[in-house]
C-alpha cells in the first residue's frame, strides 16, 4: 500500500510556484495576487479561507481578504464582485461557499469574471472544462488529478467510481476521469444518495473517489484488493482528546480500508492540502494571462 501524501506534494509544488514567482519579479513584474470574499463567521469557510491566505504568503503571493456580515446584501456583493473583475491590481479572486440562504449563489458566481474565476465555478469554466478547452478547473478535483500523476496511478481503462454528485468536486472529478487524457481514460460510475446497490458498484471500482460528507461511508467490504482509494470528505467530529474538541474525519473507514489498498490518502494530509495547491496554480495562471 502506498500512502499518497498530499501535504508533502502540496509543500513541493508550493516551492515550485515560489520559484517561479521570484522568476517573474526577477523580470520585473509584480508577484500575483489572490483575493478572496469571506461572508459571516461559519468555523470552517473561516478555516479554509485562513489556509489560503496562508498557502498566498508560501507561494510569494499578494492576498486580499474582503469580509462581509451574515447580513450583507445579494446587491453589495455583486456591488465587491464587480469591483474585484474591473482591477487590474487582482488576477484571481474567490467567493467562500457557502454563502448564507438569502443570497443567489448561482448569480453571484456568474457575476465573477470568467478569467477571473480561480475556483472554476463560472458556468464557462465548467462548460469548457468539459468539452476539454482550457480554463480553470475546480480545486478539489483538480488537486486529485494532480496526486494520481505524481504517484504515477494508472486510470487508462479502469473503472473509477465517483461518490457524490456536488458542483464542486462530483461532477468535475467525473468530468476530468473520463477526459480522454493522463491521467483519465476512464471508465466512471457516479453515485450519489438515490442510488440503490452503492456497495455493489464500489466493489467493482478500480478507483474510489469519496465526496459524500458522510464519516467513514466507505468500509473494507467495499473495496476491491488493488484498488485506489482517494478520500475527499473532511467532517468535524467530536474527539473529547483534543483542544478544540474535534477532529477532521474522512469519507473513509481509513484503517480497516487502507491494507487492501494499491492508493490511499489520508484525512487529513491528503486532497485537503492539493485543494489549497491547486487554487495556487490557477492564481499563477490567471496572472500569466
Ligand atoms: N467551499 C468549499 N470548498 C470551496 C472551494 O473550493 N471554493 C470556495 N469558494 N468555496 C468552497
Amino acid at each position: 500500500m502506498t500512502l499518497i501524501d498530499g501535504k508533502k506534494t502540496a509543500a513541493e509544488i508550493k516551492q515550485e510556484i515560489a520559484a517561479q514567482v521570484k522568476e517573474m519579479e526577477s523580470r520585473g513584474e509584480r508577484a500575483p495576487h489572490l483575493a478572496a470574499i469571506l461572508v459571516g463567521h461559519d468555523g470552517g469557510s473561516e478555516t479554509y479561507v485562513a489556509n489560503k491566505v496562508k498557502a498566498c504568503g508560501e507561494c510569494g503571493f499578494r492576498s486580499s481578504l474582503i469580509r462581509f456580515e451574515d447580513d450583507v446584501t445579494e446587491e453589495r456583493l455583486l456591488e465587491e464582485i464587480k469591483r474585484l473583475n474591473e482591477d487590474d491590481a487582482v488576477d484571481g479572486f474567490i467567493v467562500q461557499l457557502p454563502l448564507p440562504k438569502h443570497i443567489d449563489e448561482q448569480r453571484i458566481i456568474r457575476a465573477i469574471d470568467p478569467e477571473k474565476d480561480v475556483d472554476g465555478f463560472h458556468p464557462v469554466n465548467v462548460g469548457n472544462m468539459s468539452i476539454g478547452l482550457p480554463g480553470f478547473v475546480s480545486a478539489t478535483p483538480a488537486g486529485i488529478m494532480e496526486l494520481l500523476r505524481r504517484y504515477g496511478v494508472e486510470t487508462k481503462g479502469k473503472h473509477a467510481v465517483v461518490l457524490g454528485r456536488s458542483n464542486i468536486v462530483g461532477k468535475p472529478m467525473a468530468t476530468l476521469l473520463m477526459q480522454k487524457s493522463n491521467p483519465g481514460n476512464c471508465t466512471v460510475t457516479v453515485c450519489h444518495s438515490a442510488t440503490p446497490n452503492i456497495k455493489e458498484i464500489c466493489r467493482e471500482a478500480d478507483i474510489i473517489v469519496a465526496a459524500l460528507g458522510v464519516p467513514g461511508f466507505v468500509t473494507e467490504d467495499m473495496v476491491k484488493p488493488g484498488a485506489t482509494v482517494i478520500d475527499v470528505g473532511t467532517t468535524r467530529v467530536p474527539d473529547a482528546t483534543r483542544k478544540s474538541g474535534w477532529r477532521l474525519r474522512g469519507d473513509v473507514d481509513f484503517e480497516n480500508v487502507a491494507p487492501k489498498c494499491a492508493f490511499i490518502t489520508p484525512v487529513p494530509g491528503g486532497v485537503g492540502p492539493m485543494t489549497i495547491c491547486s487554487l495556487m496554480m490557477n492564481t499563477l495562471k490567471a496572472k500569466k494571462k
